[in-house]
């Protein structure tokens, strides 16, 4: 008998074992992630291959690597926003349908959407944007709740986002993991938002900025300022980046 406190995520585990019949091979019906609207103005980004960036020794920059939680007031460049988006969700490599990115994903399925809350970027108004990884570029977004700033406010830390240069909020849509692997695509899906972060954290340390993840969110209250239900698609983890404080 399990105690209460452990019921669920025994229950979790239990029910996302690993069967093979769970593999499914049709073809995905929400493969294709960060589509917008044909009215959504794109805001194409640098690209990040031709950015110069001065190296970095990897050793570094996973030694380097910590959390950060209180940022200067400066802005941070357009270019740099351009990194972390490309080394967290960018795709590096395109074949047949498949879109393989700088982070591992099973399947290659990608089951994420990535919002930024832009405070001080160097050349963007700020709001909530969506990052299409396909066009390496961005869309406003509506607030469907409040405005970015509310996105602070939801926080157990709300000092994370408000004084991030910007924030990111990534979503995942279990749909695009559970179409192929049945429920074993639930545990995928808070693997693979690990990876993610971990990047922003590297690529973070490469840049000399402060990074933080946020787990400690109210649930509800992202979703809504969304405009997402949380089911078919809901916040899975955020992180706040800026310059660090002199
Ligand atoms: C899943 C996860 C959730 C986290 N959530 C928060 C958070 O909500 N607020 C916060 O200040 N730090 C958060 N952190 C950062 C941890 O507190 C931090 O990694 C830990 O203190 C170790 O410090 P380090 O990252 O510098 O090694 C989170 C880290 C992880 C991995």
């Amino acid at each position: 008998m399990q105690s209460d406190s452990s019921w669920t995520g025994h229950r979790f585990l239990q029910e996302t074992l690993f069967r093979d019949s769970h593999q499914i091979e049709e073809e995905p019906k929400t493969r294709v992630c960060g589509v917008c609207e044909p009215n959504q103005k794109i805001i194409l980004l640098p690209d990040p291959s031709e950015i110069p960036l001065a190296p970095v020794i990897l050793w570094d920059a996973l030694h380097d690597r910590k959390s950060i939680r209180v940022y200067s007031s400066e802005e941070i460049h357009k270019w740099e926003l351009s990194i972390l988006l490309h080394y967290t969700q960018g795709v590096r490599e395109k074949e047949n349908g498949s879109n393989f990115r700088t982070v591992p994903s099973a399947g290659a399925l990608h089951p994420f959407e990535t919002r930024i809350v832009v405070n001080r970027v160097n050349g963007l108004d700020p709001g909530i944007y969506r990052y299409l990884p396909l066009d390496h570029a961005l869309v406003k977004e509506e607030c469907h709740s409040g405005d970015h700033e509310s996105v602070a406010k939801i926080c157990r830390n709300p000092n994370l986002v408000a004084s991030s240069a910007v924030s990111f909020i990534w979503t995942a849509v279990p749909e695009r993991m559970i179409w192929k692997f049945g429920q074993r695509g639930w545990r995928y899906l808070f693997i693979e938002a690990g990876h993610i972060c971990q990047n922003l954290y590297v690529v973070c340390a490469g840049l000399s900025l402060g990074v933080c993840a946020i787990g400690s969110y109210n649930d509800n209250d992202i979703n809504c300022i969304l405009g997402i239900d949380g089911e078919s698609e809901f916040c899975i983890y955020m992180a706040s980046v800026g310059r660090k404080k002199e």
